[in-house]
């Protein structure tokens, strides 16, 4: 059988230097019976400096092509001045409005070594391991009409629309099912259905795709507000969250600082599946943007990126075991005392650099043997 295809961008600022760490691990796997198809290319500010589109076509076929991709990050203030339709970050809206990149998956995972990075106390997030899944194409942010009229009286008028259809709930909140059946088996959706029209028939769907497929599964529902709070209170309750995109925006990124760094977040946005194959296309890239503050130093943390590709094999290569193996493995530097500069409180100095880090993952990879 043909390996598996791993579409890997890189991009601007820390963007090639995390993923020349991920490259370690993605050949440490090829050698140990996991190997991949690496293809590499071009997007953001790069894309736009070698062809002046922030992503082009011939990329974005090879994404369309890739089991999955893996991206950097894109953006700096080189290309404040470029044309809006060619800014780095149109290379990112286009391969997740091509690839139809309707599900986002933030997890929020917390790791014993740094559970003192959480601005909440210790006992409330050690161990914490859940799953914020956001519709990402729908909602909110994209519904219509969307506009600001003036009144002519003085006043303007600002309209933003949320629309849902049954379709986009049932698939969404068929991934969470499905990705909770990986993990502890429980799903908690949250909407407004007490003052939303579009919370009731989330509410509705939700229901009707649980008993419909997912009958397995344990799901309860919460108002989005509730949710908010119980994030703060007691996170360690929630196994996966399933939410909408203006919710889904704010809880995961509430959910993101109960674990500390940004240096450390992993994400997914997932499509639907290949009606043949069953495989979903699939893009993982850290949280973080391309840091130009400390670009070209050596002080970026690669763990964010590699537990992007922690969950590439989770999603897209059915590699739960590997997933598991690459996780402890980051949990071992950690515990061992390794620290980049974003892991390190004010007076601490940092342990490693962005290399040494990737290199003491490899080597905790190879002593997990
Ligand atoms: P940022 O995430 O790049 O940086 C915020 C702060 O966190 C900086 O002080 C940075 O040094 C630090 N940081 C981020 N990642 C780190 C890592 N792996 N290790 C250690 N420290 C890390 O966000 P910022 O500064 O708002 O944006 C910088 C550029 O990145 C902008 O051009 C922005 O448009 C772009 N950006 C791109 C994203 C993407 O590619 N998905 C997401 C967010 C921003
Ligand atoms: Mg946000």
């Amino acid at each position: 059988m043909a390996n598996p295809t791993l579409l890997i961008l890189p991009g601007d600022g820390i963007g090639p230097e995390v993923m020349a760490e991920v490259r370690k691990v993605v050949d440490w796997f090829g050698r140990n019976g996991r190997p991949f198809d690496v293809d590499e290319d071009l997007v953001g500010g790069c894309a736009y400096d070698a062809h002046g589109q922030a992503i082009s076509d011939a990329a974005m076929e090879r994404a369309q092509a890739a089991d999955a991709v893996l991206l950097g990050a894109v953006g700096g203030p080189k290309w404040d001045k470029v044309p809006y339709d060619a800014r780095p970050e149109a290379g990112l809206l286009r391969l997740r409005k091509d690839l139809e990149l309707f599900a986002n998956l933030r997890p929020a995972k917390c790791f014993d070594a740094l559970a003192d990075f959480s601005s909440l106390k210790r006992e409330l997030v050690e161990g914490l391991d859940i799953l914020i899944v956001r519709e990402l194409t729908g909602g909110v942010y994209f519904g219509e009409p969307k506009q600001i009229t003036d009144l002519g009286n003085g006043q303007k008028r600002a309209v933003d629309t949320q629309v849902y259809d049954t379709f986009e709930i049932e698939r969404i909140s068929a991934v969470a099912f499905e990705l909770a059946r990986l993990r502890d088996n429980r799903v908690c959706s949250m909407e407004k259905r007490n003052v939303m029209k579009s919370g009731l028939l989330w509410h509705d769907v939700v229901e009707a795709t649980h008993a419909a497929r997912f009958a397995d599964v344990q799901l309860t529902h919460m108002l989005a507000d509730a949710g908010g709070m119980q994030l703060v209170r007691a996170p360690k309750q929630f196994d996966v969250i399933v939410t909408d995109n203006l919710f889904g925006d704010m809880l995961s990124d509430v959910a993101a600082m109960l674990t500390g760094s940004l240096g450390m977040l992993p994400s997914a946005s997932l499509g639907a599946p290949d009606p043949k194959t069953g495989r979903r296309k699939a893009l993982y890239e850290p949280v973080h943007g391309s840091a130009p503050d400390i670009a070209g130093q050596g002080k970026a943390n690669p763990i964010a990126c590699v537990l992007s590709f922690a969950m590439a094999l989770r999603y897209s290569f059915d590699a739960g075991a590997e997933a598991d193996r690459l996780e402890a493995a980051v949990e071992k530097v950690l515990a061992d005392g390794l620290r980049t500069a974003d892991l390190v409180g004010p007076g601490g100095g940092a342990t490693v650099s962005t290399s040494e880090m990737g290199d003491a993952i490899v080597a905790a990879l190879e002593a997990s043997l």
